[in-house]
């Protein structure tokens, strides 16, 4: 049932590109210049008046949501607001009739951002679902929805889920930028092409797997590790973060590069690892200048770059390389080394990949 994979983790890593190829399948047409999902067609106008969009999630899915708040201020100009179910239903929020909450849910029976959608359903507020199992609880709450077709994920640590996840909502805002015209037709159809150019990439960057290996083998038993990145790969460094803590039991944080000087960069020294996403496109000088501080305080770099990259890999430890592709799009591919990375340093580790201690595969309590 592992498909001859050791783990269910690693075999859904390795899914990535059928599933994403799955979620755009019949969705996305770019020789017609077509996005449709009929959850979203039926409901265009609803998303068109909209003020805002709050985008509640937890765990993962609200690390797609952050990737998602991105795109769809970029693509769309819509101002977006990424929360987590739990402290989004206990603050008294502001919700208005007119606002549009996208509750994002890989098992779609996560409490707290059940209720969430709860709360903003009474408030008036129309609810969209992006829920990976069919028929789950918040899609069936949900006034309408898309599906992310990943198939089912069995690993506690969510891999499929997270991209598959990114795949949905990256095509509904560029839906809405077409509708609204905030992006230029060139741009729009660059970025159906670039899509579908995605799961070949991710193959690509599977191939990373070696690498993520042998490195896994010189950091295995580190105490704490920081992961770093800019823009849309900030909430990338968020959920590398997140799959080390979760699987290898090892202290990580995720940061903003730029957030380094307001405190952290205090931890640095030569014990300290830091992985930094740092893909070509994007704040690249920035991101540069940030590896720079890193070094001059010893600390150990291992990169995520962009094949043929130079910089970078002057002052890194050690690189990994992944294909180019557009920056709002690189999530889906930086995502794929990080989680290789945690992957190996849990196997050394000898920790129990699949099913970690204190964890459920979906969180049905508050
Ligand atoms: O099923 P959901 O997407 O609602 O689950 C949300 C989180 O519980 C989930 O993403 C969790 O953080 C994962 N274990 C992360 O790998």
């Amino acid at each position: 049932e592992k498909g001859g994979y050791d783990h269910f983790m690693l075999k859904e890593i390795y899914e990535q590109p059928s599933v994403i190829k799955d979620t755009y399948r019949g969705r996305l047409n770019s020789a017609q210049g077509i996005i449709k999902m009929s959850g979203i067609e039926d409901n265009l106008e609803k998303f068109l008046n909209a003020n805002r969009i709050i985008i509640i999630a937890c765990g993962t899915s609200w690390h797609a949501g952050l990737v998602a708040e991105y795109i769809f201020e970029e693509f769309a100009r819509i101002n977006v607001e990424v929360e987590y179910a739990s402290e989004f239903r206990y603050r008294n929020p502001i919700i208005n009739s007119n606002d549009v909450v996208i509750a994002i849910s890989q098992s779609g029976e996560t409490a707290d951002t059940m209720a969430a959608i709860k709360l903003a359903k009474e408030a008036g507020a129309f609810v969209f679902g992006v829920c990976n199992v069919v028929g789950s609880s918040i899609s069936r709450e949900s006034h309408a929805g898309a599906y992310t077709h990943a198939g089912p994920e069995i690993g506690v640590a969510s891999t499929k889920a997270f991209t598959t996840q990114i795949t949905v909502l990256t095509m509904i805002a560029l839906r809405l930028a077409k509708a609204k015209g905030t992006l230029s037709h060139s741009d729009f159809h660059r970025y159906l092409l670039e899509l579908e150019l995605i799961p070949e990439k991710v193959k690509e960057a599977l191939e990373t797997n070696d690498i993520a290996e042998e490195i896994a083998a010189t950091f295995k038993d580190v105490a704490n590790c920081l992961y770093l990145g800019r823009g849309y790969n900030f909430p990338v460094a968020l959920e590398g973060a997140l799959k080390l803590k979760e699987i290898s039991y090892i202290h990580a944080e995720g940061y903003p590069a730029a957030e380094m000087k307001h405190g952290p960069i205090a931890l640095i020294d030569e014990h300290m690892p830091v992985i930094v996403v740092a893909p070509i496109q994007g704040h690249y000088d920035k991101i540069v200048s940030n590896i720079q501080e890193i070094k001059s305080r010893s600390g150990r770099i291992i990169a995520i770059v962009t094949k043929g990259d130079t910089e970078v890999r002057k002052l890194a430890d050690y690189v990994i390389e992944i294909p180019e592709t557009s920056d709002a799009l690189s999530p889906l591919i930086t995502t794929i080394p990080l989680q290789l990375l945690s992957y190996h340093i849990a196997v050394l580790r000898g920790c129990n990949v699949d099913q970690p201690r204190n964890l459920a595969k979906s969180v049905t309590v508050e």
